[in-house]
């Protein structure tokens, strides 16, 4: 087995994750149902934690808050929505991360839908450990 990284030093690019808003995804006013960007949103937080901590001597993250988030234009069937994570602080334990979220229509416009602040907890054996990681100038 890899031992753990001791400092791992992170550069502040996002990780994506995207799908394609189905029927099923809507709300009764015919629009994307808040809940499902929120859980969406959360994913994709959830992947940019995760891949902070590979090689660390954590084994998981958990959501511990997300702050205001703001719904600011509505999204439609058929059309895809991109979610871009971005790490913006380190703590011992705690990693907060930056969530956008995208829409492109049937004729290729992009427009901001919804954007929010997750703070995501480092755990080992279910308990706040130290991921002992770092954010890097980004040199793009
Ligand atoms: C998140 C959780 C692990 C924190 O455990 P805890 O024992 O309260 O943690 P601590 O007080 O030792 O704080 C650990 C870190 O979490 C941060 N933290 C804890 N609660 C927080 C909150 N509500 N918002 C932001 N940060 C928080 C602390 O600031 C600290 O950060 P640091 O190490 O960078 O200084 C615990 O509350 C928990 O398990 N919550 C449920 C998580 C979950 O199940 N999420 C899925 C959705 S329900």
């Amino acid at each position: 087995m890899n031992r753990p990284i001791k400092n791992k030093a992170v550069f502040a690019q996002p990780t994506i994750h995207s799908f394609m808003v189905f029927p099923e995804d809507m709300n009764y006013a015919g629009t994307l149902f808040g809940g499902k960007v929120l859980a969406e949103m959360d994913k994709s937080a959830a992947k940019a934690a995760r891949r902070l901590l590979y090689g660390t001597a954590c084994d998981g993250a958990v959501t511990a808050s997300l702050d205001k988030v703001d719904f600011v234009k509505p999204a439609h069937v058929g059309d895809f929505i991109e979610l871009s994570a971005w790490i913006t602080r380190l703590g011992r334990t705690s990693i907060e991360i930056k969530v956008h979220v995208i829409r492109e229509d049937h004729e290729g416009n992009l427009e901001e839908i919804c954007n929010g602040t997750f703070v995501f907890v480092s755990l080992k054996e279910g308990k706040p450990f130290p991921h002992n990681c770092e954010l890097s100038a980004n040199l793009n």
